[in-house]
């Protein structure tokens, strides 16, 4: 019979934006802490982390978009940087932290029964680092995902444009899925919230996401360890 999802001791999937990774703003402070964090949580559970491509792979997608390159061909460059971002935060992280992050949901897997925490980039064309997260996240029937991203949640409206933008801190996986799917479309470098099919594999498997400010460490700290954090949950 296969193992209960969700136990308490069951695995916690972390999608890391790469945009917040690199800020050009306290940078090397922020990777140092977060660092150090993922290493002692994942002395806790155990703990994947995939890491995004952020604003160096959208200047390498956009270039190679205006020499013509096709969609599987910019994907694929955009893999390579987050490749080189989750290699960064392993080698900062260190042993048992894998040095050379995985390239497929397998050989994740494989290392995630040896090692913890295991950090790695993208898979495959397709989707991006939230879809790993995701598809990581069902495969070891983790106990939830939490995305850290650049902002603090989900509002029920731009908070960029409306001041009076309040966060949601509860929704439900069809409202979630709806705004996700109205947001983006399927090329590369483009994702709004979280990636498409990674909100479709969560919701069909039961597998709750947070959604936090991935700058806020403490804060990052409370949402992995399933303690009451500042952000939206998004379940049921
Ligand atoms: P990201 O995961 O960083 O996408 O991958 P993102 O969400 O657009 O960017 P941030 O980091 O959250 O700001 C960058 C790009 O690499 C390709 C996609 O084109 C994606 O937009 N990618 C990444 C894949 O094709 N497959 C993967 O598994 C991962």
């Amino acid at each position: 019979m296969p193992a209960k999802r969700g136990g308490p001791t069951a695995p916690v999937v972390v999608s890391v934006g790469g945009s917040v990774l690199f800020r050009d703003e306290g940078d090397r402070e922020y990777l140092a802490k977060l660092s150090e964090l993922l290493r002692d949580l994942g002395r806790s559970s155990t703990l994947l982390v995939t890491t995004g491509g952020g604003r160096t792979a959208r200047q390498y997608i956009r270039l190679g978009r205006e020499l013509g390159l096709t969609e599987v061909e910019l994907d694929e460059i955009g893999i390579e940087v987050t490749r080189l971002h989750a290699r960064l935060l392993a080698a900062r992280i260190g042993p048992p932290c894998p040095a050379r992050p995985p390239t497929t949901l397998a050989e994740a897997v494989h290392e995630a029964h040896r090692a913890s925490p295991v950090v790695l980039g993208g898979t495959e064309p397709g989707h991006t680092t939230d879809g790993v997260a995701a598809m990581l996240a069902v495969r070891l029937r983790a106990r939830t995902l939490v995305n850290a991203t650049d902002v603090d949640g989900v509002y029920d409206r731009d908070p960029h444009r409306f001041p009076d933008a309040r966060r949601v801190e509860r929704m439900a996986w069809p409202q979630f899925r709806g705004l996700v799917a109205a947001g983006t479309s399927t090329e590369a470098g483009q994702n709004f919230l979280f990636d498409r099919l990674g909100a479709e594999l969560l919701a069909r498997a039961g597998i709750p996401l947070a959604i936090v400010d991935g700058r806020d460490l403490p804060n990052l700290e409370k949402a992995v360890r399933g303690e009451r954090f500042r952000g939206s949950r998004i379940d049921g």
